[in-house]
């Protein structure tokens, strides 16, 4: 079975086999600090099977987070905190990773920032408008990515990956719709992927040679006048010789969100990035994670068996069977058991559908089983609650 063939990174990470946990935000740390409770969910994850585990989102900057209770990583961040997380996947790589949420984020105190001061559209109060960054800060912002993933190496984590998909600081820059700047970081395609080089760059530099770097990358964002496939190509072109251990496939972001299957386009099919992964298995070198949709045994292992990609991102699935990878490694063809995380109100669905696996994650700390038929008033009224950091 080729699922369950090792990977050798060029690092020299050995990921044991082709199943991989995508990020999922965890909500968990109060005041940025890793915690006792996402020890014990990164155990669990750990102990299903995957041969890969990505954390949730984990902040460079801890006045701008996607969520309150995101993990910070800066000077303030506890060193030994963070070394016991990193040991709570015992054998599993474990990879944090990396993000700045730009204009995307539930938290900054001091005002969002993004590329360019242009508000986001179609969700609603959630969030607000930027203003845009100056160099000096979009070079404060490199180096702090920089920092981030040395702590982390320090820590014991086996690698980070760089958030560049989904519509956060990075997908901003990549984005003609997001970015309207005129000088060295904004206008044609080398401009507006300026920023993400730098930042890979910078964090190559900054970690050991076996520690892996990988990278979060939009096939398209899934909008008129966005980031398209032909960009994402090139942009992958662009990352030869960078130092890119793995790159992750997705789409989409708040706006638009493809990556959830919420637009009828990627929910036509099970694996939502499939052609486009084929089409990037052509333009790079670098082992290829394609995640969004995957649900059955048969279709993970034929995406590997092609040759179409190298691992097989998992996100929702495992929130609700953290034993999923165990499972498929065995040879049960069963299907993902799947979450009832549609309410059918679009704007609600953009922010809540993701949020009732954010809830299955929370059962999984208290030792309890995750719940098919989850209330849907009780995930809102914690989202609401948990806002408040
Ligand atoms: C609760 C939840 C939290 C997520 N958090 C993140 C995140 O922190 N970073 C990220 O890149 N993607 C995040 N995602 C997106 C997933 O990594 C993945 O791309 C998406 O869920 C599609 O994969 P799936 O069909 O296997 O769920 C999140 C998804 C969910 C459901």
């Amino acid at each position: 079975m080729h699922l369950a063939a090792p990977l050798t990174l060029a690092c020299g990470l050995v990921l044991p086999n082709r199943l991989g946990k995508a990020a999922m935000t965890e909500q968990l740390a109060l005041d940025g600090e890793p915690n006792e409770r996402l020890r014990r969910l990164t155990a669990r994850f750990a102990d299903g099977g995957a041969g890969l585990l990505i954390t949730g989102n984990v902040m460079v900057h801890r006045d701008h987070r996607e969520h309150p209770r995101n993990v910070v990583v800066d000077e303030r961040t506890s060193r030994p905190a963070l070394a016991l997380w990193a040991r709570a996947a015992g054998d599993t790589p474990l990879v944090a990773q990396i993000s700045h949420p730009g204009r995307q984020g539930l938290y900054a105190p001091r005002g969002s920032v993004a590329p360019s001061a242009v508000a986001m559209r179609g969700v609603g109060p959630f969030f607000q408008t930027p203003r845009a960054l100056s160099v000096d800060e979009i070079a404060d912002v490199v180096r702090r990515f920089a920092y981030t993933a040395k702590a982390l190496d320090e820590a014991g984590f086996a690698g980070v990956q760089v958030h560049g998909a989904h519509g956060y600081l990075v997908s901003q820059f990549l984005s003609p719709l997001s970015n309207r700047r005129d000088d060295a970081y904004g206008g044609d395609l080398a401009h507006r992927a300026r920023f993400l080089l730098e930042v890979l760059g910078a964090v190559r530099a900054a970690v050991r040679p076996g520690f892996a770097v990988m990278l979060k990358l939009n096939s398209a964002d899934f909008q008129r006048g966005g980031f398209d496939d032909d960009d994402a190509l090139a942009v992958i072109a662009m990352l030869e010789g960078r130092g890119v251990d793995l790159l992750e496939i997705s789409g989409g972001s708040y706006e638009s969100p493809a990556m959830l299957g919420l637009r009828a386009s990627t929910l036509a099919r099970e694996t939502y990035f499939l052609e486009f992964a084929q089409r990037a298995r052509g333009a790079t070198k670098i082992p290829l994670m394609l995640t969004g949709g995957f649900r059955t045994p048969a279709v993970m292992e034929q995406a590997v068996a092609s040759g179409a990609v190298d691992v097989v991102g998992l996100a929702r699935p495992l929130a609700m069977e953290p034993d999923l990878p165990r499972r498929v490694l065995a040879g049960d063809a069963k299907p993902a058991i799947e979450g009832r995380d549609r309410v059918g109100v679009p704007l609600l669905d953009k922010i809540l559908s993701a949020q009732t696996y954010v809830e299955q994650m929370h059962r999984l700390v208290d030792g309890r089983a995750p719940d098919p038929n989850l209330s849907r008033a009780w995930t809102i009224a914690h989202a609401l609650w948990m806002t408040r950091g």
